[in-house]
This record gives C-alpha cells, sequence and structure tokens, in this order.
C-alpha cells in the first residue's frame, strides 16, 4: 500500500500547490491514500470549514493537525462533523474532534493518528504513553497506522521514532517546515522522517514573510507574521511503501516541488 503525505500546507500558497500538484503527484506515484497536514492551511494558523474540505476535494483522504488546530474559532462549529480531520491525541479528555481518524483503501483500513511534542512547545499530555494507548486501540481494526507526530525538537521526534518503531507502520516529523534528509525504515519496519518540510511559500521563512521575521530578530520588537501573498511556493511531501497484511514499511521516499527541485512527470 503506497501512502502519500504532504507536509504543513501554509496558507493559500500552500493551497494552490496542492491543488495545482497533488493531481500530478497521484498520476506519477498512484498513491493509494493521500494525507495532508493542515494546521497552518489557513493564512498560515488554523483551518477553515471551506479549507477543510477543498483539501478532500483536491485529493487528500485525511487531514492531520497540530498545536494551531485552534486558531480559527470556527473550528469549533464544524470539528465535530470533519469525519477525515484527526488533531492532537494527547489533550486532555473531552477535548472535540476524532483521536484516530480510519480511511478505507482496497478492502483495507489505514489507521491515522496525530500527536504533538512537549519540548519547546505548549503544556500537552505524554505523547509517547498516548501512543500506546491509541495503537491499542488502533490495532484492533487495523495493522496499518500513521503516526504524524507534531513536534519542534529534533531529539523528541527521534525519540518518539524509536520508541514507535515496531508499533506502527510511519512516524513522519512535522511543525518545523524544513525537509530533513534522515528518512529511513527502522530495524522493526517503521518508516521514519525526522520532519516532512511545509508546502507554501518558497522564499519566505518557514513559510512567512521574510522581512518581518527579519525585522523580530534585529529590533526584538513584536512583529505581525504574514504568509506572502505573491512570489514561488513549493511542496514538500513523503511516499511511503507498507506491506498491507503486515503493516511493516519497505521504503520512505522525500518528495519536493520547488523552482530548485522540478516537478517531472
Ligand atoms: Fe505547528
Amino acid at each position: 500500500m503506497k501512502i502519500l503525505f504532504i507536509g504543513d500546507v501554509v496558507g493559500s500558497p500552500g493551497r494552490d500547490m496542492v491543488q495545482e500538484y497533488l493531481p500530478k503527484l497521484k498520476l506519477k506515484y498512484q498513491p493509494h491514500v493521500t494525507i495532508i497536514n493542515g494546521e497552518n492551511a489557513a493564512a498560515g494558523k488554523g483551518i477553515t470549514e471551506k479549507i477543510y474540505k477543498s483539501l478532500l476535494e483536491w485529493g487528500a483522504q485525511a487531514l492531520t493537525m497540530g498545536n494551531h488546530t485552534w486558531d480559527k474559532r470556527e473550528i469549533f462549529n464544524f470539528i465535530d462533523d470533519a469525519t477525515y480531520m484527526v488533531r492532537p491525541g494527547n489533550l486532555p479528555p473531552d477535548t472535540p474532534g476524532n483521536e484516530i481518524v480510519y480511511i478505507k483503501s482496497n478492502g483495507k483500513e489505514i489507521a491515522v493518528i496525530n500527536l504533538l511534542g512537549r519540548t519547546f512547545m505548549q503544556p500537552v499530555d505524554d505523547p509517547f504513553r498516548k501512543l500506546d494507548e491509541l495503537i491499542e486501540q488502533a490495532k484492533k481494526r487495523t495493522n496499518i497506522i500513521f503516526v504524524d507526530f507534531h513536534a519542534e525538537a529534533t531529539s523528541e521526534k527521534q525519540a518518539f521514532g524509536w520508541y514507535t518503531d515496531g508499533k506502527a507502520s510511519v512516524v513522519v516529523g512535522t511543525h518545523t517546515h524544513v525537509q530533513t534528509a534522515d528518512n529511513r525504515i527502522l530495524p522493526n519496519g517503521t518508516a521514519y522522517i525526522s520532519d516532512v518540510g511545509m508546502t507554501g511559500p518558497y522564499d519566505g521563512i518557514l513559510g512567512m514573510e521574510r522581512d518581518a521575521v527579519i525585522k523580530k530578530f534585529l529590533t526584538g520588537l513584536p512583529v505581525r507574521f504574514e504568509v506572502p501573498k505573491t512570489g514561488r511556493n513549493q511542496l514538500s511531501g513523503v511516499l511511503i511503501d507498507v506491506e498491507a497484511s503486515t503493516g511493516k514499511a519497505s521504503k520512505i521516499e522525500r518528495i519536493q516541488i520547488n523552482d530548485d527541485h522540478p516537478f517531472f512527470s
């Protein structure tokens, strides 16, 4: 089973890239399932119902989220009906939204899980123990388990990857917006990458307008960060091969589309 995952979609530049390139990526790689991280999809922070629906319409079967899940207030109006959105699992009991989303493909089910890291992030529950709890639940239905670990520190992501090895099919890191080159299959069959990278402005800083970020470093004063409205864009993703019967991954390949890495069909 082939799983395509597209990293943090940032604002309208990121959405434009998904709309333009997801059909081309599907033609080229023929994934059975496509999952997108959508926590930055609305102007860099959060998601709206319209954008949630657009990303599904353009070809995703499930969306993962992160620390910006709640930034657009309207999420509280539609998250209960957002069947294909999975929010971070390690939040207090009774938090709205799904802790696991199951997607069907070719008679098989894929469990999709999203967890938040704790190092240099807002306090949340323990993602390691929550992972075990969610995996126990998911294993009752399927061996194919996809985990988006949304975290800041590479050390925490690596620890989480090794901790998950052999328990889930895939652990991809998101949140830091720069693709890392450490994609590999861990010894017990879990596909891993520290960060998939983001989909959005190519010439900004982590997807934000760069002059504002530079000004922040030069002055230390509060600055408003915005997603640039014009300029070049990029798409970051990974393609994973999972043996459907065992749930073990055999391959994880990085995808980058930008002017320095043009798309070839
Ligand atoms: Fe994030």
